[in-house]
């Protein structure tokens, strides 16, 4: 059975540079295959991960639509075409392979290409020993449970008061929403002059988290992002992904 690892906070704290960085440790300790799941309709993990997703779940269910209003699925099962189509969109890399939900159009589209999403996943999860799921801001991926279950949560915010607020209001909310996880990580990102190490610790209390990452800002993530480079070509002596390798080594078994 593979060991998921679904990452979600807010917009532009960080979300994407922790799974790329995660999916870079994984490869790094020989946890391979990973499956990388781009599961934002604002995708970018591909990039991060010197990747190109051409066919994307959202562009599959749209070809599908167009098919079936010009009957030209007549005659073929369309689950069948679905699934080889979906099979087609699955970009193999060294070590790891990606799917990306990309973004479908029209209203109501999102939850068809979500429960297209779900149904993949639950085909291909076990060809995987473990998943890293880069989500969109907040928890509606994971409210409508893309994958079945989530070994490990992982929350990313920046270090300022409201970010760190933040974190731990959304940690309240996928309590309502009755989230259910494994273990719960938190990743204070981009921290510039130190951060308060009481907040944080009152942080850990209130959302019992099992783990804590602190991130430096990092001129070198910062100058990959600008050149559209792949993390995984970060050297592993980068400090940031050198936080990310001790909590891969903690939390992944
Ligand atoms: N520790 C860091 N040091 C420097 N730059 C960083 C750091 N973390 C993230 N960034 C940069 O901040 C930007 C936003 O990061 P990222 O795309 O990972 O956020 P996100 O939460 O995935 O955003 P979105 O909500 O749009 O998906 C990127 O350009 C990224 O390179
Ligand atoms: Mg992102």
């Amino acid at each position: 059975m593979s060991f998921s690892i679904a990452i979600t906070g807010k917009g532009g704290t960080g979300k994407t540079t922790a799974a790329g960085l995660i999916v870079a440790s994984l490869l790094r300790r020989g946890l391979v295959p990973v499956l990388a799941v781009d599961a934002d309709p604002n995708a970018c993990l591909d990039e991060v991960l010197g990747v190109k997703a051409v066919h994307t779940v959202g562009s599959v269910r749209e070809e599908a639509r167009d098919k079936s209003t010009r009957n030209e699925l007549a005659g073929i099962a369309k689950k069948e075409w679905l699934e080889l189509k979906i099979a087609e969109s699955l970009v193999e890399a060294d070590g790891f392979d990606l799917i990306a939900m990309g973004r479908p159009e029209g209203p109501g589209c999102y939850c068809y290409a979500n429960n297209v999403l779900r149904d993949v996943l639950q085909a291909i999860a076990d060809n995987y020993p473990y998943i890293v799921i880069d989500n969109e801001a907040g928890l509606e991926n994971l409210s409508r449970r893309i994958v079945q279950r989530v070994d490990l949560l992982v929350m990313v915010g920046d270090s300022s008061k409201r970010g760190l607020d933040t974190v731990e209001r959304l940690f309240e909310l996928a309590a309502e929403m009755k989230i259910e996880y494994g273990a719960l990580a938190i990743v204070v990102n981009r921290i510039r002059h130190g951060v308060e190490l009481a907040r944080l610790e009152a942080l850990k209390t209130a959302t019992g988290a099992d783990y804590l990452v602190t991130l430096p800002e990092n001129d070198m993530l910062a100058e990959w992002a600008e050149e559209g480079k792949s993390l995984l070509s970060l050297p592993p002596s980068n400090d940031a992904a050198m936080h990310i390798d001790m909590f891969v080594n903690d939390a992944v078994r």
